[in-house]
């Protein structure tokens, strides 16, 4: 069930091929927008109508391919830009054992990914008055030492979403973040399952205790995204959105 429409607008998702991106893509899609993804891995399962970009966007070469090959099939019109991708290695036996590799790549796909796209695109995004959403973790607001690159990285991309989005209100250009908790995805559900091996639990223990009763699937988040992209949220920008079954709220209790 759709209650706005994007009809007419253009969307660039990141990480579309799986997981939340491809949620955030099908929701898009459903609401009446026309949708460019991207991956490393090339998949044969896309909606109908979706424009495929291959790129490596843990290099600033590959944000490039990505950019201009969307600039390329929407005619240097966008209005909607998703930094979905990001990935992350679990290091169960805490932040002094995660090599300098890690810490790279973390901060090369999990936050620089974000700033290189967004750079890119930002000059035709002011044009259109768009909208930006940059998909963060809750990680961020927990202490998970075998997660800390990954955490280092998304809390980096929460401070540079609120300073850009500050620059970009007075142009008409409104960034916010979306930030789940545990979803049920193939990168969500390995990290989950190397975390509980390495600290001898269940996986199911990973997110029992939700207080909202489960843990959250991918159309969860899509649903987030799919308002705060849409004319509805056009007063919401810089906000922090948390969708993670109230996990949060949990802790604190
Ligand atoms: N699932 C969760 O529990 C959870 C919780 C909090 C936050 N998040 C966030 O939600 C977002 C999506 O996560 P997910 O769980 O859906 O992940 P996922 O299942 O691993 O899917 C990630 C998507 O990004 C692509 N990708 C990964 N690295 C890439 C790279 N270097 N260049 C280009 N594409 C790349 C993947 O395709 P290829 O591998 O083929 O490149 C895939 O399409 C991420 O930002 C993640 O941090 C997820």
């Amino acid at each position: 069930m759709v209650n706005y429409s994007l009809q007419g607008k253009t969307a660039l998702v990141t990480g579309g091929t799986r997981g939340i991106g491809a949620a955030i893509v099908a929701k898009l899609l459903a609401a009446g927008a026309t949708v460019v993804t991207t991956s490393r891995t090339p998949v044969d399962n896309l909606p109908a109508g979706v424009h495929y970009v291959q790129a490596d966007l843990g290099t600033p070469e590959g944000a490039t391919v990505a950019a201009e090959e969307t600039l390329t099939h929407f005619d240097g019109k966008l209005d909607i830009l998703v930094n979905n991708v990001a990935s992350g290695q679990a290091y169960p036996a805490g932040t002094a054992t995660i090599p300098d590799e890690a810490w790279q790549s973390s901060l090369n796909t999990s936050f620089l990914s974000s700033v290189w796209v967004t750079q890119r695109l930002l000059a035709n995004l002011v044009t259109a008055k768009g909208a930006i959403v940059n998909i963060s973790s809750a990680v961020t607001l927990d202490v998970v030492p075998p997660l800390a690159h990954y955490a280092a990285a998304k809390a980096a991309l929460e401070r540079y979403s609120l300073t850009l989005a500050a620059e970009l209100a007075p142009q008409g250009v409104r960034l916010n973040v979306v930030i789940p908790g545990n979803v049920a995805t193939p990168g969500g559900d390995k990290v989950r399952q190397d975390l509980a091996d390495g600290f001898g639990i269940p996986v199911e223990a990973m997110t029992a205790g939700t207080p909202l009763g489960r843990a959250g699937i991918p159309t969860d988040i899509a649903e987030a995204v799919g308002f705060l992209v849409s004319d509805q949220a056009e007063w919401i920008t810089g906000s922090q959105l948390l969708v993670d079954g109230g996990a949060a709220v949990g802790l604190a209790a």
